[in-house]
């Protein structure tokens, strides 16, 4: 298994990239992933404390490429989600470096030995380096990540089991996109206005109360119950990245699951409204410019794809 349950770390850097079209940097990328294991555990061993740990995923395009093994039952590209007023964006990425570690060198040697083991075979589509704001907030002031699933449950929500997909077993889809703030704006309303857009109190991270009606809170049109009143979490890491003195800052959404049909579904209530047209007011703030999905396999099956 990946370390996909790997707690949220200080520091971490989401890197995306796009496979050349080449033969040979397909080979090169295989000979590579196979690596990606031994790198790890090299890398960590400089510092057993700082709890490293990188999952790999890999794009619906890609996949084919790369293995001859069957395509994850539900992997596909991002849909293009197209609300009244907001749109979410879907971009290209081939492959997934969800690199974390409480310290930041550690990110970035991981990052130069595996772009080094690249070579030319890649370009970068896109890379974040995110970092923890105080106890775990993002920009906009709320404490993220509060309802993620823990223990049995983070389990349960995360990895395709025999019974999902029986040649995907162990892996998680993943879904990452990059949102920009207008953080002038969200700053005029009150903070009562902003627990309510999130679902949750500023200061002391409550939960309210949903609203019976009419406009929902961001933590209601992201709990989803499939048509037998069961709810279906997925496994969140977000985490904030900027630079103030560029007028940057943003969150980047990640989001493992077991079935990727439940992260499609929180995105839909977002950005198209439940009901529609009442969409989630994060995104009046917050506009995503990229989006991506992948699926980490098995460490295991990583290992495998030397050629
Ligand atoms: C601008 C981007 C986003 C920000 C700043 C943000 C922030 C937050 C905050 C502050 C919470 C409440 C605390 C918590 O439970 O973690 C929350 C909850 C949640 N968010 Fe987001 N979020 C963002 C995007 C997304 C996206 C794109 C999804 C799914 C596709 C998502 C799914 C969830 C879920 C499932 C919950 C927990 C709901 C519950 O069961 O209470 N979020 N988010
Ligand atoms: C990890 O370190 C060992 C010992 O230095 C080396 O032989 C191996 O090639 C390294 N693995 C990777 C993937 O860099």
């Amino acid at each position: 298994m990946q370390q996909i349950d790997a707690p949220l770390t200080r520091c971490a850097t989401f890197l995306v990239l796009c496979i050349g079209d080449s033969q040979d940097a397909v080979q090169n990328i295989q000979n590579s992933l196979a690596g990606v294991s031994g790198l790890i555990k090299n890398v960590s061993s400089r510092d057993n404390k700082a709890r490293f740990a990188c999952t790999t995923g890999i794009g619906s395009d890609a996949w084919g490429r790369l293995t001859e093994h069957p395509k994850p039952k539900e992997l596909r590209t991002l849909p293009v989600l197209k609300g009244k007023k907001h749109s979410a964006v879907s971009t290209p990425g081939d492959l997934l470096f969800h690199i974390r570690a409480d310290r930041q060198d550690m990110c970035f040697e991981f990052e130069r030995q595996l772009m080094e083991s690249f070579g030319d075979a890649v370009t970068k589509a896109d890379v974040t380096i995110g970092f923890r704001y105080f106890d775990a907030r993002d920009l906009l002031g709320f404490v993220d990540g509060t309802a993620n699933p823990v223990g049995a449950d983070l389990a349960e929500a995360t990895f395709v089991t025999a019974e999902d997909d029986a040649s995907s077993i162990d892996g998680s889809y993943v879904v990452v996109q990059k949102y920009l703030h207008d953080l002038a704006s969200w700053k005029k309303l009150t903070v009562e206005q902003q627990e309510a857009v999130v679902g949750r109190t500023k200061l002391e991270n409550i939960e309210l109360d949903d609203a019976d009606s009419g406009q929902k809170a961001h933590k209601t049109l992201a709990t989803i119950e499939d048509e037998h009143g069961v709810e279906h979490d997925i496994l969140r890491d977000n985490m904030p990245f900027g630079s103030p003195a560029s007028g940057e800052y943003g969150t980047y959404f990640i989001g493992y699951s077991r079935k990727l049909w439940v992260t499609e579904k929180m995105l839909e209530r977002m950005f198209v409204g439940d009901p529609p047209g009442l969409h989630d007011r994060i995104l009046d703030y917050s506009k995503p410019v990229t989006g991506t999905t992948f699926f980490a396999p098995s460490a295991q099956f990583l290992n495998g794809l030397a050629s």
